[in-house]
């Protein structure tokens, strides 16, 4: 039995969003310690062209390789939707996940054949990611999927509960909701802190897949699957980096991660 692993997993986004999954891992995993990674000098991803995203992913991957990370987690959904392939050929084998796959695997295990929607940001809804996922899982699933470019800036601004935020939401669910769904995939990493709303607006028949908690599940297994879990014999530490001065980052954040953040850095590439 080997001893456990201490070094930390890495979490990256486009910005402060993944702060959601960093939120569940320090809920699911306690003992792990997390580098996390926020392009805020460049966020938002999901109005960017691919070519521009993969680029970015690439830069960010190779910073966090350099970090000596164990386990690679992308919290980006528009990361995960247009360069998976850029990730697993730069990670050389070591292991990732993202929230597409877990939020894929949630969305089926609803139940065979089901009825599933998905939100998320243009890019992410247009690369068809889910789509493809999800039929490779569940080639019965009906897919049902629906862009929602108004809700990360809406998020950030805090804006949770707005009577604005409750008018985008509905006018944005309103076709999904027609094809009778029984699912729902949060699809980017800023829909969580919508969770009370979106629960309210698609009714108690609509099961809400939070893709931060399941990234959490699925990060939990792939660790003591290679055997990579940290034991605890050592503390767990978080780091955060950014690309931008990390003034926002630190307001938003702590709403995000649901507490204080402590230090922040910035990038020295
Ligand atoms: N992190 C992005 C996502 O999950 C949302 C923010 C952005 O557009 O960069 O799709």
């Amino acid at each position: 039995m080997s001893a456990g692993d201490s070094r930390p997993i890495g979490v990256f986004d486009s910005g402060v969003g993944g702060l959601t999954v960093v939120r569940a891992l320090m809920e699911r995993l306690p003992l792990e310690s997390i580098i996390y990674f926020g392009d805020t000098a460049r966020v938002p991803y999901g109005v960017k062209s691919v070519a521009t995203i993969r680029q970015f992913t690439a830069q960010i991957v190779d910073y966090l390789l350099r970090q000596e990370v164990k386990l690679l987690i992308v919290a980006c959904n528009t990361m995960a939707a247009v360069a998976a392939r850029v990730i697993a050929t730069r990670a050389h084998g070591l292991p990732t996940l993202d929230v597409i796959e877990a939020g894929s695997r949630a969305a089926v295990a609803v139940g065979k054949g089901g009825r599933i929607g998905v939100i998320g940001t243009p890019t992410t809804i247009n690369s068809n990611a889910y789509a493809r996922r999800i039929a490779e899982l569940d080639p019965s699933a009906r897919l049902y999927s629906q862009a929602c470019p108004l809700f990360v800036p809406l998020v950030e601004e805090g804006w949770l509960d707005h009577p604005v935020t409750r008018l985008t939401a509905q006018e944005y669910l309103r076709p999904v909701l027609a094809e009778d769904i029984g699912s729902l995939v949060l699809g980017c990493t800023h829909y969580p802190l919508l969770k009370p709303l979106l629960r309210e607006l698609v009714g108690g028949n609509v099961q809400l897949i939070d893709s931060a908690l399941t990234t959490a599940e699925l990060a939990a297994l792939r660790l003591s699957d290679a055997g990579l879990a940290a034991d605890g014999s050592e503390p767990a530490t978080y780091r955060y980096v950014v690309t931008d001065v990390p003034l926002r980052f630190q307001t938003i954040g702590e709403r995000f991660l649901g507490r204080s953040l402590g230090e922040i850095e910035r990038v020295d590439w």
